[in-house]
């Protein structure tokens, strides 16, 4: 007995497919009373012709419905590429090639289960990464800052008036130090996030951004607890979409937007500038990537009427 691989699974029932064409012709041959002359005789033509038809037709229909398989297994690989979560084919059907698809849908759980783990695990670093930095600019500089604005200000009251105003000028430039300093460490980890919630950390967000030629406006919506994981997520998604638009799209006008969309609370960065984006980079995937994570669905499509639209939605 051989050994039962779908390819040679497929070979008997080819075989045997064609075998029954075969012996139903030659039994109708040899039962009926049609005969075919040698040279042949304009009679037997249509009866000979509708006798081929009929059995390449039969054959078409067999072979089809045996390969149907490979046709779904063929088109599930080509959308594995772009990181489709979870898209698996049925198994159904009769066995031989079923036993196929089911092979690759256990193969693609594996696949994605790694996958899921190793980002998560990747994220978490880059999250605790980033609490550092935050925490040491903070801390660190933030307090240095701190110090020599504590220490200009009794030189600047005792100062002879013609260098007051240059004295005023570098408590103003500390000043403005401090604020950059904060302002990139809670870039780095949103403390917002934490202590007041994902609406007024993307209120924040949105002010960071609404500098120069650029006003982001805001449509943010009450949504319901999303759990930290998944507020993350929205948070970093915004974050990258805001930082794209004002890197990439020359855009003037922005809309941040959070609303209960389904079931699902549902994120959009859309801005009118020059996308959409014609290949993905490291950005992009890393959204995708995040949104896999916690079971959201990204895209990245034109906006209506011209721009980028951005668009998350966690279930909810
Ligand atoms: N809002 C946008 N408007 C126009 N082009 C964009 C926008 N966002 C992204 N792009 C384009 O898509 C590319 C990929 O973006 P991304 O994956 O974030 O990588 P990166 O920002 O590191 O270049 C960008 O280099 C840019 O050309
Ligand atoms: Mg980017």
């Amino acid at each position: 007995m051989s050994t039962r691989t779908p390819a040679s699974a497929l070979f008997w029932r080819i075989l045997a497919s064609n075998g029954v064409i075969f012996v139903a012709g030659t039994t109708i041959l040899a039962l009926s009373p049609a005969t075919v002359s040698s040279p042949v005789l304009a009679g037997e033509l249509p009866v000979l012709t509708g006798g081929l038809a009929l059995m390449v037709a039969a054959n078409a229909l067999l072979l089809r419905s045996s390969l149907a398989p490979l046709v779904r297994l063929n088109a599930l690989v080509a959308r594995v590429g772009a990181l489709h979560s979870g898209d698996r084919l049925a198994v159904g059907g009769q066995g031989d090639l079923t036993d196929l698809v089911a092979t690759l849908n256990a193969l693609l759980d594996r696949v994605e289960a790694e996958r899921g783990a190793r980002t998560a695990h990747v994220l978490a670093a880059q999250e605790s990464e980033r609490s550092r930095i935050a925490r040491e600019l903070h801390d660190e500089i933030g307090q240095t800052l701190t110090v020599v604005l504590l220490a200009l200000k009794p030189l600047a009251d005792r100062a002879p008036a013609d260098l007051s105003d240059d004295l005023a000028a570098v408590q103003e430039e500390v000043r403005a130090s401090l604020v950059e300093v904060r302002r990139v460490a809670r870039r780095l980890r949103p403390g917002v996030l934490e202590d007041l919630g994902l609406t007024s950390a993307l209120t924040a967000l949105a002010g960071d951004f609404s500098t120069g030629g650029l006003a982001v406006e805001r449509r943010l919506e009450h949504v319901p607890d999303l759990g930290a994981d998944a507020e993350l997520v929205v948070y970093r998604v915004a974050q990258e979409s805001l930082t794209n638009v004002a890197r990439h799209s020359g855009a003037r006008r922005a809309e941040l937007a959070l609303a209960v969309e389904d079931g699902a609370a549902v994120l959009t960065v859309a801005d009118d500038g020059s996308g959409p984006p014609g290949r993905e980079g490291a950005g992009i995937s890393g959204m995708r990537e995040r949104a896999l994570l916690v079971g959201a669905r990204l895209t990245v499509d034109a906006r209506p009427g011209g721009g980028t639209r951005v668009r998350l939605a966690v279930p909810i």
